[in-house]
């Protein structure tokens, strides 16, 4: 991901997920790990989805914003996302990815468990409207995922 793709970013993650998130908050995350934000673009080059990580304390890293575009979902781009990152945490010895989730939201926690993240903990009311959420975590080095 570049400052190009925030607009592209923005959109793709607004469309795409439940809650709003602003423009800044892309950037954000871009400034403060620059090799930590992936977009997955399709053969045309439109982005069509976007991987926002973020590095948290005690060597691990968090899937903070993960969303692939509903007319492209299936087709490998969200595993592609999950393997630039895990890439990128071995080139900075990042031990562990963690990342939050709804309890409801079954799609994404079968595709984080089939990426070898397994539910570390429950949060109750986690998110704004009251929603709970399951923290998932999986080693850096032990997933069957490939990193290329
Ligand atoms: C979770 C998400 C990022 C996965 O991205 P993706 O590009 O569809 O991922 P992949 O194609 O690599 O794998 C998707 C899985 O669904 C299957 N699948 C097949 N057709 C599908 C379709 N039309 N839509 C969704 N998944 C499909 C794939 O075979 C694969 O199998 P799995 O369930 O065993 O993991 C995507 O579904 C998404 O953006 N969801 C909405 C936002 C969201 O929930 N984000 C996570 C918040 S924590």
């Amino acid at each position: 991901m570049t400052a190009n793709d925030v607009d592209d970013v923005f959109a793709v993650l607004n469309l795409n997920l439940g809650e709003y998130f602003a423009p800044e908050v892309i950037r954000f995350f871009l400034a403060q790990w620059p090799d930590g934000q992936f977009v997955a673009e399709s053969l045309t080059g439109q982005v069509v989805g976007a991987l926002c990580g973020s590095k948290l304390a005690g060597n691990r890293a968090s899937v903070s914003l993960l969303a692939v575009d509903s007319s492209v979902r299936g087709m490998g781009a969200g595993t592609s996302l999950m393997a630039s990152l895990r890439r990128a945490c071995m080139m900075n010895g990042i031990g562990t990815i963690q990342l939050e989730v709804r309890t409801t939201n079954e799609n994404a926690i079968r595709f984080y468990k089939r990426l070898g993240f397994s539910v570390s903990e429950f949060l109750p009311s986690f998110y704004n409207d009251g929603g709970d959420g399951y923290r998932m975590v999986s080693a850096t080095f032990s997933s069957g995922v490939s990193p290329s």
